[in-house]
């Protein structure tokens, strides 16, 4: 089957090039083929070419409708789809669970249904509740659902961000070392990060304490049966070595609260031994790429001078952002039929 068709309104097909394979939902990237993952880069570069215009606005989805339903704080991701959805010409409406009928008890579900009821096309979801946009997902069938972020489970849209910004700088990801330094086992970024990573031929090494690593991974090196997420993945506690001849770092954020969960020895401890740093960083490969999702915690998990400095991408990280949630957005709402 052919993976794409031509769009043919005139403004746009310049920049966007072709309508993508038809997909209805974005939950996680372990559905995602690689040729599907491959076609979003490229529809994002279209993207990232509007993005550049002195006047960024194509008609692409002018009349389509976008809520992003967030029962979680967030920066980045709900800026980055309101910018994405206007740039397109959608109409956004963004609703926080605070101020909403949420506070009264109602239930996701049935704020889904409201939603739907009104003739949205697309809902963007961050809940810190695992599963919550599969359950959106298997129950609304006029819309179309994006993962923004769920519990510990999953952040595809963070993770294909990620994968566009190591290919705009490296050119390819096969055969790259990724690194992914930090709490791994509490990063719904890892777990679509390794995915993603390890579906585009990436080899990807987790470090950090013991107690922040998958158990499954753990035990895998005890060699207990791995499981297939395992299997795509190595695990080294020991960064200085894990670093080395790395094409790519990327430093989670280690919130505080685990040092009291006893996950910690130490904050001191964590960053003396886990800190990304300009001297670990002298053993990666030269010019590694320093990647964060965000938002930092600078002189924890990473120094102020890496975060800061010439290895980082960090900002292209949010601004490619912008341009894969419009590859996303557009590739959703311009289904198979619906194009007008
Ligand atoms: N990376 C990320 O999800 O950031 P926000 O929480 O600011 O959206």
């Amino acid at each position: 089957m052919s993976l794409s068709r031509t769009i043919e309104t005139p403004e746009i097909s310049g920049a966007l090039g072709t309508v993508p394979t038809p997909r209805k939902h974005v939950l996680d990237l372990d559905d995602f083929s690689r040729e599907e993952i491959t076609e979003v880069l490229g529809s994002a570069r279209g993207m990232k070419e509007v993005l550049g215009r002195d006047i960024k606005k194509v008609p692409a989805l002018r009349g389509k409708v976008i809520v992003t339903l967030f029962y979680e704080a967030s920066t980045r991701t709900r800026i980055s789809f309101e910018e994405a959805g206007k740039v397109l010409s959608a109409d956004v409406i963004n609703m926080s669970a605070s101020g909403s009928s949420a506070e009264k008890g109602e239930s996701l579900l049935n704020t889904g249904l409201t939603i739907q009821a009104m003739g949205v096309d697309t809902i963007v979801i961050r809940h810190p509740h695992s599963g919550a946009p599969y359950l959106l997902a298997q129950h609304l069938d006029k819309v179309s659902v994006i993962n923004a972020g769920d519990g510990l489970h999953a952040h595809p849209t963070q993770a294909l961000l990620d994968l566009y910004t190591v290919q705009d700088k490296l050119g390819s990801l096969e055969g790259l070392k990724v690194v992914i330094v930090g709490d791994v086992l509490h990063s719904r970024v890892a777990r679509s990060d390794i995915w993603g990573f390890a579906k585009m031929g990436a080899k990807v090494v987790l470090s950090g304490p013991a107690t922040l690593m998958p158990p499954d991974l753990m035990r895998s090196s005890k060699n207990i049966a791995r499981s297939h997420f395992a299997s795509l993945v190595e695990v080294d506690t020991d960064l200085d070595r894990a670093i080395e001849g790395a094409d790519v770092v990327m430093a989670l954020r280690l919130q505080q609260e685990r040092q009291n969960a006893g996950f910690l020895p130490s904050i001191r401890e964590y960053i003396r031994r886990w800190q990304v740093t300009d001297d670990r960083l002298e053993r990666a490969k030269p010019g590694a790429m320093v990647m964060h999702p965000g938002p930092m915690n600078e002189g924890i998990e990473i120094s102020n001078s890496i975060a800061h400095g010439g290895s980082s991408v960090i900002e292209e990280q949010v601004t490619n952002g912008v341009a894969v949630r419009m590859a996303l957005l557009y590739q959703l709402t311009i289904g198979p039929g619906q194009e007008s």
